[in-house]
């Protein structure tokens, strides 16, 4: 297959250096109503585990996440679903409107920040619409290791639910259900998690409504038997960063000893970029983990959605963080 170009600037194409990948779409299909799937190919593709998603850099510096949601164990592609998002920020309908087969696609390697962790007891698998791509991954290993789960998936309607088909066979044998808004189907979670069995897990990921529903219900269950990823940012999170409350603070480079100041109305992003210091970004709002750093010395004060407290001892999302103790020594 001929890999034609987007336009990509020489600036991002020598981040194929520091670790970016190029791949080939070599398929392009369309799932549902505003869906569709890209099949990304090269060679040597690194492995990736259920959950995981990639960074897809697009031309004019433009990054977006997508949940990789073709089965793990496929080495030779990565599978993404984008959703058309008329009033989103310009990605999806820039795939949507460029992307075809035999583009070259710049991609970071997958990262992991919704891990599927394989217990003793049964999974549950919560979709909301487009919420449904790193679940069909999680739900592919499931299969293939014969693990006992159920998967409910929440649809406006079924002209725009992706992979109702090959979802069938578990629709048939009763290990997934397919709750359709428009037909008046509607699931009742409170119900269906009102009681936590012993050894059993949720994973959760869809619209920002849909998540706030799911944190409600699951709110009695343990801390580590609840895992979800969001799309965008969280009412909680929303309510924790209070601008207005924003104090000062200072940001240390470790490689160069350089100290800047970020002040209250500024994040760090714009203070480094002001200062030539390339870093990625993409939501600026602290969900998608694009601007995951390592930080050595300070202590932050987190603002994301996706790190846990494990990982906050070691990293930062540098978009949406500032510093409770500073300067923030940040191992760039
Ligand atoms: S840019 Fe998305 S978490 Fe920071």
């Amino acid at each position: 297959m001929t890999v034609a170009a987007l336009s990509y600037s020489d600036e991002q194409l020598a981040q194929t250096q520091k670790g970016l990948i190029r791949t080939c779409v070599s398929a392009v299909e369309k799932l549902a109503d505003d869906i569709f799937s890209y099949e990304l190919s090269a060679e040597d593709l690194p492995e990736f585990s259920a959950g995981s998603h990639i960074d897809v850099h697009l031309p004019g510096g433009i990054i977006r996440q997508y949940s990789l949601c073709n089965d793990p164990q496929e080495s030779h592609r990565y599978v993404i679903a984008v959703l058309r998002e008329s009033n989103g920020r310009g990605g999806s309908e820039y795939i949507h409107e460029h992307v075809v087969e035999g583009d070259e696609l710049l991609i970071s390697q997958p990262r992991n920040h919704f891990p599927l962790i394989i217990g003793k007891g049964p999974l549950h698998f919560v979709a909301g619409g487009i919420g449904i791509t790193p679940i069909m991954a999680m739900v592919a290993e499931c299969v293939r290791k014969n693990v006992d789960f159920h998967l409910h998936y929440c649809v406006r309607s079924r002209s725009r639910a992706a992979f109702l088909e090959p979802l069938r066979p578990l629709l048939d044998s009763g290990k997934a259900t397919v709750y359709v808004d428009d037909e008046g189907i509607k699931p009742n979670f409170q119900n269906t998690f009102a009681q936590p069995g012993a050894g059993e897990h949720i994973y959760y990921c869809g619209p920002s409504g849909f998540m706030d529903h799911l944190a409600l219900v699951t709110k009695h269950w343990p801390k580590d038997t609840v895992h979800f990823e969001r799309f965008s940012a969280g009412t909680d999170q929303e309510a924790l960063q209070d601008d207005s409350l924003n104090e000062a603070f200072e940001v240390r480079l470790a490689s160069s000893g350089k100290t800047y100041t970020v002040q209250a109305d500024e994040s760090i992003p714009e203070v480094l970029r002001r200062n030539g210091v390339q870093v990625d970004v993409s939501c600026e709002e602290g969900y998608c983990g694009t601007c995951m750093t390592r930080y050595v010395g300070g202590q932050p004060e987190h603002r994301d959605s996706v790190l846990d407290d494990a990982n906050r001892r070691s990293y930062v999302m540098i978009c949406c963080a500032r510093a409770k103790e500073g300067p923030l020594i940040l191992d760039i």
